[in-house]
This record gives structure tokens, sequence and C-alpha cells, in this order.
């Protein structure tokens, strides 16, 4: 039988909180399973004066052992991709909606596993805390997980991606693909057509941001 997954406690979100209290108290956070499997929580990492805010799903092998987000290989996308759209890396915090590494052995190799419901549940209150502390004018939120979590189990990102979309969590939120998918891509030439159509999308958050700088 496969054992349920079991909310332990609510994440200790502080009261008035700032970025650095925020990061210093989920690092003991216990408020699901996640804490036992990862080496440590990945909070996210950006200027608290950022206008952008990029979530991603959850921290890969890398961030985990390094304990930053997005450091990895498809940190390397998302890089190239925000250079390649004129957005500077100062003007963005990235962040996920699940703050621990969530895997299975496989050999030698710790593979990914998706987060489950609760434990994005969980975890998302660090996010909102995030979000309410940082102020973005632009949320772009990363692939199935991120955008479902944020926006709801009905959100497509294959339908909805590059749009802006009502949501109380921002002035602006837009979802596109998470830069892993871009990766995984079956060949080189799909590979660019996917990182295109990326880049298109992180332009429209672009266009905005220098819109917000110009008023
Ligand atoms: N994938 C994510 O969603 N987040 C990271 O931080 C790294 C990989």
């Amino acid at each position: 039988m496969t054992k349920r997954p079991t909310r332990i406690c609510a994440a200790p979100i502080p009261d008035k909180p700032t970025l650095p209290v925020l990061r210093a108290v989920a690092a003991g956070c216990k408020a699901c399973d996640l804490w036992k499997r990862g080496t440590q929580t990945v909070f996210g990492e950006g200027s608290p004066a950022a206008r952008v805010m990029m979530v991603g799903e959850q921290p890969g092998d890398k961030e985990d052992l390094q304990g930053r987000p997005f450091v990895g290989p498809a940190g390397a996308v998302l890089d190239k991709a925000l250079a390649a759209a004129g957005i500077e890396r100062k003007d963005v915090y990235v962040t996920n909606i699940v703050k621990h590494f969530k895997w299975e052995p496989r050999g030698k190799r710790r593979l990914h596993k998706k987060p489950n419901a609760l434990e994005i549940s969980s975890c998302r209150p660090w996010l909102e805390a995030e979000i309410n502390v940082v102020k973005p004018q632009v949320v772009v939120l990363l692939g199935a997980t991120a955008a479902q979590g944020m926006l709801g189990s009905q959100f497509r990102v294959t339908m909805q991606r590059g749009q802006w979309v009502k949501s109380d969590i921002a002035p602006l939120v837009m979802a596109t693909v998470h830069p892993s998918s871009i990766l995984r891509a079956p060949d080189d030439d799909s590979r660019h057509e996917e990182m295109r159509k990326f880049v298109a999308d992180l332009r429209i958050v672009a266009t905005q941001i220098k819109g917000l700088r110009a008023a």
C-alpha cells in the first residue's frame, strides 16, 4: 500500500517578514515530509526590489546541493532566455512553488519526482510570503506545476502560455513553459523552436517592465 502524504504542520510564516527572516525560518520548515528527503530548503533569490518574479516547480539536484534556485541546467536555459529577451538578472527574483527537492533513487542518480497537491499546498505560503514582501509587478509561472498551483488545476500552459491572466497574486501574471521542457526537446530543431517561443513569451514581460521604467 502506498503511504498517504501527511501534513505535519502549517508553514511557520513569521509576522511582518523580510526576505532574510523568511529564508531563515523556511530553513527549518517541516510542513510536509519533503524536508526528510531534500538536503536543505532552497529559498528564492534576487533583489527585494525586483520587478519580476519567476516561479519554478522545485529545486533540482544541483539546486538541492547548492541551496540556490535555478543554478543547474534549467537555470542555464532560463539565464540564456532572459538575456535574449533583454531582461536583466537584477530585475528578477527567482523562486519555486515547492522549496525542497523531491526525488527517488535510480541507480546512483537522484531522479526528479513531481510534487503532489499536499506538498504544493503546504509550501505555497512561503511563495505567497515572498510575493507579499517583494511585491513584483510581474509574476511569471514556469511550467504546469507552478501555474496550476497558483492559478488552479484547470489552467493549461499549452493553451494559455504567453498571455496575461487575471489573478490577485500580482498586477501582471503570465505562465509559460518550464525551461527544463526545452532541454527535453527530442532534437535540435524542436529545441531551437521551443527556445524561440520561450524567449518570445519573455519579450512580452521585457516590454512591460521597460514601460514601467519609463512611466
Ligand atoms: N527547476 C525548477 O523548477 N527550479 C529550480 O530551481 C531548478 C530547476
